[in-house]
């Protein structure tokens, strides 16, 4: 079967290093292997790491370092990957077959409901709506009870959800976690976001998914929290049995994670080191979160401001003569004339919103909200 195309990947692809300012990204400013050296990264150690196969489902060390993120998980208990987009790839492939039933949570990244589509699946999107507040968001339990039925296979939800900030509670996720139970069905939770909530005290964890049922994957990943996208470093935590069907899988995708990537990964996610990454996210999202704010109250409503509550980014409506605006239209438009990317909603499952990457640093952060604004304003281009 066709794959659709992955339209925010493409567009990322296809402009993100071509533009002056890029607004689409959802992680935080990547470091550098000198700022990772700056944390107590040991350079010379890394010097003298061959560049071979190691272990094909990532190093032991590695494994038990992070089966140390979900209480009572073993190092059987996990993969690692390249990228969490492997995982989640990998995932669907092995559960997903042609007739059976995905309900995914919108918006989302949309990487797994197209790939399931693509092996034949029915996908069934189940929205997450804009609450009254600006920060809140709630899913459609309504829609939800109805599209989990008997050949349910798999939920999927990105929580913390990209591109909404949304944090599910712990009772959300064990609403989600029952009603997969009831159907037999599993659920993959992406949470690449997790270690990425603005308003965490140091320490802290948003709740994860993990342990709510037998049949859950948790997913995670270096790229975002961590602002190590280039080490293409993510794993899986799931059940044994399931973890070995994926590992066989990964045989025929790329073998094993880079030996440099599962080295610099073992130096992340040890516990303090992890925390002073997250602190190091936590201060520029809070930073250019508060900047926007300020900047949307400027735009003269057309972008009505909606907090986010996790995630290097902020999604908001976009009204263009009284109605939400045609925003993969006015994405073009904008890199045409300013050389800025942001993400159309239509990209992530919601059309009429526009996300902003809030993991700039402040200068060119504040350069790029400008000339977004003299794009919505119709100004002389920049
Ligand atoms: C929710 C979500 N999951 C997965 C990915 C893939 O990231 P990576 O493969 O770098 O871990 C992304 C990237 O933007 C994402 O936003």
């Amino acid at each position: 079967m066709e794959m659709e195309t992955f339209e925010l990947e493409r567009q990322q692809s296809l402009w993100e290093h071509k533009v002056d300012i890029n607004l689409s990204e959802s992680g935080v400013d990547p470091l550098t292997l000198d700022g990772l050296a700056a944390l107590g990264l040991d350079l010379d150690r890394l010097h003298g790491v061959p560049l071979e196969y190691i272990q094909s489902n990532g190093t032991p060390e590695l494994r038990s370092q992070l089966a140390g993120h979900y209480a009572g998980a073993t190092i059987e208990h996990l993969l690692a990957t390249t990228g969490s987009s492997e995982a989640n790839y990998v995932a669907v492939q092995v559960l997903v077959e042609p007739g059976d039933e995905v309900v995914a949570i919108v918006p989302n990244y949309l990487q797994v409901g197209l790939a399931a589509r693509g092996l034949g699946a029915l996908v069934r999107d189940v929205p997450l709506l804009p609450g009254a507040d600006e920060s809140s968001w709630s899913l459609d339990w309504e829609a939800f009870e109805a599209a989990v039925g008997a050949r349910t296979k798999l939920i999927y939800l990105s929580h913390p959800n990209n591109p909404t900030g949304h944090v599910f509670t712990p009772s959300e996720l064990d609403r989600i976690a029952a009603a997969a139970a009831r159907v037999g069905a599993w659920v993959l939770s992406d949470e690449v976001y997790r270690g990425a909530v603005h308003d965490l005290a140091p320490g802290e964890e948003a709740p994860g998914m993990w342990g709510r049922g037998e049949r859950i994957i948790a997913v995670s990943s270096l790229s975002k929290a961590y602002g190590l996208p280039g080490a293409r470093l993510g794993w899986m935590a799931g059940p044994p049995a399931f973890i070995a069907r994926c590992w066989a899988r990964r045989d025929f995708t790329t073998i094993a994670p880079g030996a440099l990537s599962d080295a610099i990964a073992r130096f992340a996610t040890e516990p303090s080191n992890q925390e002073r990454l997250f602190a190091r996210a936590r201060r520029m999202m809070r930073t250019n979160r508060d900047t926007f704010r300020g900047w949307t109250g400027r735009q003269n409503g057309a972008l009505p401001y909606r907090e986010p509550r996790a995630g290097a980014y902020a999604f908001v409506p976009f009204v263009e003569n009284g109605r939400l605006a045609d925003c993969a239209r006015f994405a073009e438009r904008l890199r045409r004339n300013r050389s800025v990317l942001l993400v159309a909603g239509r990209w992530a499952g919601m059309p009429g919103y526009l996300r902003f990457g809030l993991g700039l640093e402040p200068g060119p952060f504040a350069e790029g909200l400008r000339r977004v604004g003299l794009e919505i304003g119709g100004g002389a281009a920049a």
